[in-house]
């Protein structure tokens, strides 16, 4: 579909880098909720700063993580329904490490900015509700991990 269309072409800019462009998206996450940064901890070392984090190996390890998920979706766009049961077992781990389902929707805008970040005024509005309608999907096969 169109909406395909436009979400791998504006993917493809962002994983020439995924490290980099990782970097402005949990950059713009701790700027917008620096309450994340202590769920964050690696040999049970808590950062004191989110410049501290951003440089860790493990946290840069994280970031890769999150960049393959996200590749992964825009691989499978045509059928997402092939990642559920991944994608419910990953919301389960970030329950388990303290996450709250909440914070997933600050990571949707630090997703948005990291994307407008790489492509300017070609980030348009059809683009941008795009990425919206993929990252909910997303977010709601997570959400399914969740027990309350
Ligand atoms: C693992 C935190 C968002 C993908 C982890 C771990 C922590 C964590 C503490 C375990 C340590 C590690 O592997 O580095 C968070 C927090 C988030 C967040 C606080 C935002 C509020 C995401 C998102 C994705 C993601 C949006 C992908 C869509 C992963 C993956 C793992 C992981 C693939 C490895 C799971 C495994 O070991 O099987 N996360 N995460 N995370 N996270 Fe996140």
């Amino acid at each position: 579909s169109a909406d395909q269309q436009l979400i791998r072409e504006s993917w493809q800019k962002v994983s020439a880098s995924p490290l980099e462009q990782g970097l402005v998206l949990f950059g713009r996450l701790f700027d917008l909720d620096p309450g994340l940064l202590p769920l964050f901890q690696y040999n049970c070392k808590r950062f004191s700063t989110p410049q501290e984090c951003l440089s860790s190996p493990e946290f840069l390890e994280h970031i890769r993580k999150v960049m393959l998920v996200i590749d992964a979706a825009v691989t499978h766009l045509e059928d997402l329904h092939c990642l559920e049961e991944y994608l419910t077992n990953l919301g389960k781990k970030h329950q388990a490490v303290g996450v709250k389902v909440e914070s997933f929707s600050t990571v949707g805008d630090s997703l948005l900015y990291m994307l407008e970040k790489c492509h300017g005024p070609a980030f348009n509005l059809n683009v941008r509700e795009a990425w919206t309608k993929l990252y909910s999907t997303v977010v709601k096969t997570m959400s399914g991990g969740w027990e309350v």
